[in-house]
This record gives structure tokens, C-alpha cells and sequence, in this order.
């Protein structure tokens, strides 16, 4: 049901409506607090300096009722504001994935294609889009005004939001937190475009190979695969059905492998290793990878696809699947995907 209201639009409906009726049920509750507070003052003033006040007995239907009925619509000011809330920090599972990294003084946004945009976005109308978004440097944050969306974008850890428009335009993209002297100015634009329009602007800006070609690359160069090898026992785990699944970690706990866990572990690997395996053999990369390299690895450990079923070293319905080597056929550094890009590279 969450998904159903959340579809009709991207969360700005939902959002003005929230903030109207919060306006004016506490807007109106006001007003009649002070008016009745103003006329009671006039109508119950002291009239003569001997005068007593009448004893008022407790009326408790009365007072029940006043405290009953705010207490009602409160609770569902409430609920209503922790849907709206759900609803604005769930994406919705086929959303399409634009990485952003921000740094002193500007956004740069990486589309799962590889295409990159700096202080632009582009994106079709009708599909739900999620960010993924870390900083290099300080504390800033993403703020579409015409989307109602705004979340911070943090240093050493991702952060998310996401949303779906519903009309073709140009939208202000802003920085929303003071994050040093050209603040005012790490801005740009949101571009959405028709399906079709946005397909044409996709052709035109294709060839630097996907970001998970490009993890892939990286995963050859920091000799990745001497150790996590897609065939037989390496010393460290096959990565193929690592991401998204659920992983025992060395000290018994477990934790699901997505993005801030893959960063983290890139990173600094002590206490985060796959049990069966040692921390200590994996080298820590903390200084050695930027965000964008690291936003590309985890792309390529995502392409790697889910796990191959029991029993099945070498699934040959893989195929579909262009970015996805094929495994145990050949050996890691000579992977299908990577024979491809280098004669990509070739020709050109
Ligand atoms: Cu970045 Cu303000």
C-alpha cells in the first residue's frame, strides 16, 4: 500500500498536503485558543472589587472530551507524518541507481552506464531514481526544492534518497548545508526528461564503459583477483553473490553486504572478514582509493550477480547478463567482460 500511494507521484504531493494540514489544524487551534482567551478575558473580568468567582465543579465528560479529541488528531498527525516518512526514505527496489559525490564546490553525479555529469543530472520521468551519495571533504547536502527532497551528504559514508518525477522539466539542484566559502555556489540542474528523449541522451554519451567496467579495471589493477578468484579456492572469498546477501562475519555476527558495508571493508577489512576467511591477509586500501574508484568496485562486485545455485560451478544462463564474466570458463584476469573492454580500448 506504501508503494501504491508512493507511485502516483514522487513523494511531493503526499508532502504538501502533510504540511497544509499541519498548517492549518495547528493554525486553527491557535486562533481559537487566543480569540477564546481574548473573549473570556472581556466577559469574565472583574466587575466589582468585592466580587468572589463561583466554585466550578469537575464536568468530566467535558474534559475527557478536550482531551480526547486533540489527543486523536495529534496521534494521527502522527502516523500520517511517519508514512510520509517510510514513503520518502524507502526506494522502491527497481529503482535505477545514480551514484553522487560531492566535494567542495560541486556535485558529481555517475550514472550506473558510466556516464558522468557535473553540477547536472539527467533523468527520465515515470522511473524511480535512487542516490547514492558520499563526499570527499565535509558535510554537505542534496536539495531539490520542487521534489521536497533534501538529505546530507556525508564524508566516510553513504547516505541515500530517492525520487520519481512526474514532469518533464529543469529543476534547481542546491547545497543545503554551509560547507565553506563557494557554498552559495555548489549548485546545478536536474534535467527530466521523456523516456525517449532520456534513451537519445543516453546513446550520446556511452563509450567510457560502464562503472562496473571500469571496477573492473580497478579490480585487475590493485591485483584484486590474485585473491578473490571466481573459480576453486582463493584465499579470499568468491565475490560472485556477495553483494546484497547475508554474510557471517569472524566474530559470529552477521550483516548484509551492501554498499557501506563493501566500502567499509575495502577500506579497513579488521573484524569485518567473511568467517572461514583471515582479516589479515586482505591489505587495508584506506588512502589508496578515492569515493569514485570505490563507487566503481562495489559496482563491479554487484554485476558479479547472485550466487550460482549448489552444485553449479558454471552457470550458463549468465549470459543475459553483458557485465557478468563467465565463470570458472576462463581464468580471472582473462574474464570475457575484460577481454571485451580491452578491445573496446583497442579500437579506439
Ligand atoms: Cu556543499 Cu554547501
Amino acid at each position: 500500500m506504501v508503494n501504491l500511494l508512493a507511485l502516483q507521484s514522487t513523494v511531493r504531493t503526499d508532502y504538501d498536503r502533510f504540511f497544509w494540514i499541519l498548517v492549518i489544524v495547528c493554525g486553527s487551534v491557535a486562533t481559537a485558543i487566543a480569540v477564546f482567551l481574548i473573549y473570556s478575558a472581556w466577559r469574565y473580568r472583574r466587575r466589582d472589587p468585592d466580587e468572589l468567582p463561583s466554585q466550578v465543579a469537575v464536568n468530566v465528560p467535558a474534559e475527557s472530551l478536550w482531551i480526547g479529541i486533540p489527543c486523536l488528531i495529534f496521534i494521527g498527525m502522527f502516523l500520517y507524518g511517519a508514512k510520509l516518512y517510510f514513503d520518502i526514505e524507502r526506494a522502491p527496489d527497481n529503482a535505477e541507481v545514480v551514484y553522487v559525490e560531492a566535494k567542495q564546490w560541486m556535485w558529481k553525479l555517475q550514472h550506473e552506464n558510466g556516464i558522468r555529469e557535473i553540477n547536472a543530472l539527467h533523468v527520465p520521468v515515470g522511473r524511480a531514481i535512487r542516490l547514492e551519495m558520499i563526499s570527499q571533504d565535509v558535510i554537505h547536502s542534496f536539495y531539490v526544492p520542487a521534489f521536497r527532497i533534501k538529505q546530507d551528504v556525508l564524508p566516510g559514508r553513504y547516505t541515500s534518497i530517492w525520487f520519481e518525477v512526474t514532469k518533464p522539466g529543469t529543476y534547481h539542484l542546491f547545497c543545503a548545508e554551509f560547507c565553506g566559502t563557494n557554498h552559495s555556489q555548489m549548485r546545478g540542474w536536474v534535467y527530466a526528461l521523456e523516456p525517449g528523449d532520456y534513451n537519445r541522451w543516453l546513446q550520446q554519451g556511452g563509450d567510457e564503459g560502464s562503472l562496473a567496467d571500469t571496477g573492473e579495471k580497478l579490480f585487475h589493477q590493485f591485483a584484486c583477483a590474485n585473491c578473490h578468484h571466481f573459480a576453486g579456492h582463493g584465499p579470499g572469498p568468491n565475490l560472485v553473490g556477495l553483494y546484497g546477501s547475508t554474510v557471517k562475519l569472524e566474530d559470529g555476527s552477521s550483516t548484509v553486504a551492501d554498499d557501506a558495508y563493501l566500502r567499509r571493508h575495502i577500506l579497513t577489512p579488521a573484524g569485518l572478514t567473511v568467517e572461514g576467511f583471515h582479516s589479515s591477509i586482505m591489505p587495508t586500501y584506506q588512502g589508496q582509493l578515492n569515493e569514485e574508484e570505490l563507487i566503481a568496485l562495489i559496482a563491479y562486485i554487484k554485476s558479479l550477480g547472485p550466487r550460482p545455485p549448489e552444485g553449479v560451478g558454471n552457470p550458463a544462463d549468465n549470459s543475459a547478463n553483458q557485465s557478468t564474466p563467465q565463470l570458472g570458463a576462463t581464468p580471472p584476469n582473462q574474464s570475457p567482460a575484460s577481454l571485451q573492454s580491452q578491445g573496446k580500448q583497442g579500437g579506439r
